[in-house]
């Protein structure tokens, strides 16, 4: 089966129990930082750093890009924890691994989770370098038969059929489009698609995801917003969008290239992230 192994309970709190003893803190917020964007993590002065294959259960970070490791402090003056580095789909983990993280997150107390990402623009409007507030997602994946919730359910978490219906939390949204106007920064705002990859889209799948309402298209974010949700977990999400998406089939799409925006997009991240932070 595609989806196969499901992690258990036991195994969630295996790597919960494990976090515990080794973290001085017990974070309120989550932050995962997509590629290109793992800078904010290094910020953090005297942190707890653990590395991804330190923690019982918990996938490793195969991508350039995606340092890997698990870094707990204080940022703003609250306590978060970061996942500097993801796992994803393509590298050929399950969707309960790939999710396994967020899960642990919720047995360790976190209550916000904040996704950024690296995306590609489908809507035309947007330039590489800019920011789109998530807004709401195309479960594409999920769709197609990989939701991050297939398989038995944890109903320590959730129920069966959880509701999608606001899965990007307004109050959350607001306290972004107000940090960035304090920082002086651009916001975007828009639907972002989650696919499987590792192939960058056709054109004629650009086209596609136009016409059913994509601005930004990316190969993460989505698992990890599903099993956030299910949890209850109040989740912002942000892509950094990284490259245009080539609907004409001219340009061609490179990681290179999606990197080299991270370091443009950063700043502005940062700044709108530490204002959030501060705000909640
Ligand atoms: N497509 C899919 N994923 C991406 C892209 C893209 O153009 N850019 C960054 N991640």
């Amino acid at each position: 089966m595609i989806n196969e192994p499901y992690l258990t309970l036991e195994q969630i709190d295996a790597a919960a129990a494990f976090l515990r003893s080794r973290i001085r803190f017990t974070p309120k917020i989550a932050l995962v930082l997509g590629s290109g964007l793992g800078g904010l993590a290094d910020s953090i002065p005297e942190a707890d750093i653990i590395p991804f294959e330190e923690i019982p259960n918990w996938p490793r970070s195969t991508v350039e890009g995606h340092v890997g490791r698990l870094v707990i402090g204080m940022l703003e003056n609250q306590p978060v924890m970061v996942m500097q580095g993801r796992i994803h789909f393509y590298e050929g983990y399950s969707m309960s691994q790939v999710t396994f993280p967020v899960r642990v997150m919720k047995r360790l107390g976190v209550e916000i989770l904040v996704v950024t990402n690296a995306a590609g623009a489908i809507n035309p409007a947007f330039v590489p370098g800019d920011l789109m507030l998530i807004l709401d997602h195309l479960n594409l994946i999920g769709m197609g038969g990989m939701n991050a919730l297939y398989g038995p359910n944890l109903d320590e978490f959730g129920p069966r059929f959880p509701d999608m219906s606001q899965a990007y939390d307004r109050a959350l949204n607001e306290l972004a489009r107000r940090a960035a106007t304090e920082n002086g920064i651009t916001l975007r705002e828009g639907v972002y698609v989650g696919l499987s990859g590792p192939s960058f889209e056709t054109p004629a799948d650009l086209r596609f995801l136009r016409l059913a309402g994509a601005d930004s298209v990316g190969m993460s974010t989505v698992p990890e917003v599903t099993v956030a949700r299910h949890s209850g977990m109040r989740v912002l999400g942000l892509s950094g969008i990284s490259n245009k998406a080539n609907l004409d089939g001219d340009t061609p799409t490179s990681h290179e290239e999606v990197l080299g925006a991270g370091q443009v997009i950063f700043p502005k991240i940062e700044k709108i992230l530490r204002s959030v932070i501060r705000a909640m």
